[in-house]
């Protein structure tokens, strides 16, 4: 297992290239099932999950190709059944499910179970195949939607928590296909929603609304291959751009969408983040002393979740009290006990952790926990003094294409190590 060795205290500065966004690729890797002719994914980000999906497509069937950035899945041919030990590894491997049902009219596959940042289910997943037709049960850890044929319907997707990602991507799948017009309300509205319905529109799907809290799908009778290049990643670009703030740096992100980074660019302008469009790139620095901000994750276009981590880093830079709410997940606090190794003053409340900001921080080694719990390690491993050995990189892998590499362009003293 490799592990992150890092000298802290140097302002990063440069430019780096945003990937394509890991979150977007999954569920359009899973719609190339949808059809039996060739499709091709470009701007595909060379991450440990994106393999993975790749291997889930082969066990069902596909054959799949990557050439650099670019993925050629043709699945002329695809079983119903998912390999259980393969899925039930990757939650976001949940997404072949809706494809698999739209085309097969059944599908089958491991239960994606909890994992450290919370339960995890997929009651509005299932709630929305049922709604389209299908009969869902669960044994042996498998769950089995089966159908004899899917008719289009209105279905209500809120949650606990709001809108579900990947639910939302799985009913839009499922709903492709089925017979009539699907509604779903309450659909989420992030960008990787509307990049899916995107590449499904491509493919000859009839879908409107995408990136509002209503998505009208009209099923057609078949689909058919199409090429489509993913999104960058947000997140990446959220990551780097508290990065380079976090570190008193300055850096430029090319390729990144501020259009879909409002929430994260407001918070930084309040904490005195100067952040500058140039071009097709964004400029990142500081602009004078940063100030305390209080931030509280929701569903697009709030606050995301998955820069909650990163964001607590900076807050706990930043001299005065600021204080961070998770409503996504209900246990997505794992970096708070890691970051007061490197000096942090971090309490949790409930839902809320208090960010007492301003201490120094030293680097130390810690553990990495989940994916973005790992990414504000790095960046607190980042602005401290001394050394930092961030263990069980392997989480970064998941999800940050060669996040080593891109910090060392920008000036960071990283290096990869395997673990002893
Ligand atoms: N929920 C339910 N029932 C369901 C589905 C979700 O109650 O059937 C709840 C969840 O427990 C959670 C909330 O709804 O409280 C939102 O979960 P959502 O379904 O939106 O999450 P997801 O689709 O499983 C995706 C991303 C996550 C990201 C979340 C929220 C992928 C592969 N994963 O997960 O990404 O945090 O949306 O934005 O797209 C990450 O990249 O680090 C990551 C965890």
């Amino acid at each position: 297992m490799d592990s992150l060795l890092i000298k802290g205290g140097v302002p990063l500065h440069g430019e780096v290239t945003i990937s394509g966004a890991k979150n977007a690729v999954l569920p359009i890797m899973a719609a190339t099932l949808l059809t039996a002719e060739p499709c091709v994914i470009r701007r595909v980000p060379d991450l440990s999950d994106v393999k993975f999906m790749g291997q889930i497509l082969m066990s069902l069937g596909a054959q799949v190709k990557f050439e650099g950035d670019t993925l050629r899945v043709h699945a002329a041919k695809v079983r119903g059944v998912g390999d259980y030990d393969l899925i039930r590894k990757m939650r976001g491997s949940i997404c072949i499910m809706g494809p698999l049902l739209a085309r097969l009219k059944q599908a089958t596959v491991s239960l994606p179970g909890g994992c450290i940042i919370g339960a995890r289910p997929i009651n509005l997943h299932l709630k929305g195949f049922e709604a389209l037709g299908a009969k869902i049960t669960v044994e042996g850890g498998y769950v089995r939607a089966k159908a004899r044929r899917l008719t289009g319907a209105d279905l209500f997707l809120g949650g606990r928590a709001g809108s579900t990602v990947l639910g939302t991507a799985n009913v839009m799948m499922a709903a492709t296909l089925a017979e009539g017009v699907t509604i779903i309300e309450s659909a989420a509205c992030e960008p990787e929603v509307v990049d899916l319905a995107n590449f499904l529109t491509a493919m000859g799907a009839k879908i409107t609304g995408a990136g509002s809290p209503t998505i009208t799908v009209t099923g057609v009778k078949a689909l058919h291959g199409a090429e489509h290049e993913v999104i960058p990643d947000r997140i990446e670009a959220a990551t780097f751009a508290l990065a380079a703030a976090a570190t008193d740096g300055e850096v430029t992100l090319r390729g990144a969408r501020p259009d879909h980074m409002h929430a994260v660019l407001d918070k930084l302008h309040d904490a005195g983040v100067q952040v500058e469009r140039r071009g097709t790139a964004l400029n990142v620095r500081r602009n004078g002393r940063l100030k305390p901000v209080d931030i509280t994750t929701l569903p697009y276009a709030g606050f995301p979740t998955d820069a909650q981590a990163q964001m607590m880093v900076l807050m706990a830079v930043t001299p005065g009290i600021s204080i961070i709410t998770e409503r996504i997940f209900e246990s997505r606090f794992m970096h708070v006990s890691e970051l007061a190794r490197l000096g942090a003053d971090i309490e949790i409340e409930g839902p809320s952790a208090i960010v007492k900001g301003g201490r120094p921080l030293s680097g130390a080694p810690v553990m990495a926990s989940d994916l973005r719990a790992s990414a504000a390690l790095v960046i607190a491993g980042l602005a401290a003094r001394g050394k930092t050995l961030v263990n069980r990189v392997y989480h970064l892998d998941r999800g940050y294409e060669n996040i080593d590499g891109k910090l060392r362009q920008l000036g960071a003293r990283i290096e990869r190590k395997e673990e002893t």
